[in-house]
């Protein structure tokens, strides 16, 4: 199949990100509808794919060219369903979702959230102290895994090769868009590994606390404001820089 050339892209998550605050979300798509160039989008969430499509209904976004859902553990292109196969192949590769299962389940801590996903298993935590004890208990077992902790309440288990930088990472590679002006957003411990890639990023002003200790690097831009926001913030620092400056 011929690939799509593009030239900027934007790899956002949904919740507490793109979606937070319906007037900034909107003059997002408008900045973005009066650039001289196309915006590709791609969603990478932790929801899963119906719950996604519901709030892609609920807030009125556009739907975008690739969505990765369930914490980087699903992907679908819309024009070429081979690429969701292609994936999850490579996630087969290693997990072991019933010795995961067995390791979390005796961590009194944890309940299991009821999630239609087969490549990610995930709990809500009571306390940080029960994403320390799991933490632990899969080191000692030594079975390969991500283990992803986010707003202080969400626990994700993933295959080791999974998660939300790992999905983009491949999908850039597959696409060939890795030269592509990409911004990739997030506000919360499961955006860590995309934020962290070496693509220009953004968290938003609203973060998680767990996002607020990444270290300083000249890629990673903190936005003072929130939400959709926070991403015109950074777009504007990394990609129109001197429209800016020269226009006072
Ligand atoms: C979203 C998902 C949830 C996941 C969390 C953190 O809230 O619905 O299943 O645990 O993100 O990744
Ligand atoms: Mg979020």
């Amino acid at each position: 199949m011929k690939q799509k050339n593009v030239t900027h892209l934007l790899a956002t998550d949904l919740d507490g990100t793109l979606v937070g605050e319906k007037e900034l979300t909107s003059a997002l798509f408008e900045y973005y509808g009066e650039r001289t160039y196309e915006v590709e989008l791609v969603y990478v969430t932790g929801r899963h794919h119906d719950s996604t499509m519901e709030l892609i209904k609920a807030e009125n976004l556009p739907m975008p060219s690739i969505l990765i859902s369930d914490v980087g553990t699903e992907m679908y292109d819309f024009d070429d369903p081979e690429l969701h196969e292609r994936w999850k192949k490579t996630l087969e590769e290693q997990w072991w979702p019933e010795e995961i299962s067995r390791i979390a389940a005796q961590c009194s801590g944890l309940t299991p959230q009821s999630i239609p996903s087969t490549h990610r298993l995930s709990y809500f935590a009571e306390d940080a102290g029960a994403f320390e004890e799991v933490k632990q208990k899969l080191e000692e077992n030594g079975v390969p895994h991500k283990l992803i902790f986010s707003s202080g309440r969400d626990v994700d288990i993933l295959p080791p090769n999974a998660g939300k930088g790992e999905a983009l990472s491949f999908l850039l590679r597959e696409k060939g868009w890795e030269k592509a002006n990409v911004l990739i957003a997030g506000d919360s411990g499961n955006d860590r590994d995309m934020i962290t890639m070496g693509y220009p990023a953004v968290v938003v002003g609203n973060c998680q606390d767990e996002l607020k200790k990444l270290p300083e690097h000249p890629l990673i831009f903190r936005a003072e404001n929130h939400c959709a926001g926070g991403i015109r913030e950074a777009w504007e620092h990394f990609f129109e820089k001197e429209t800016v400056e020269s226009n006072g």
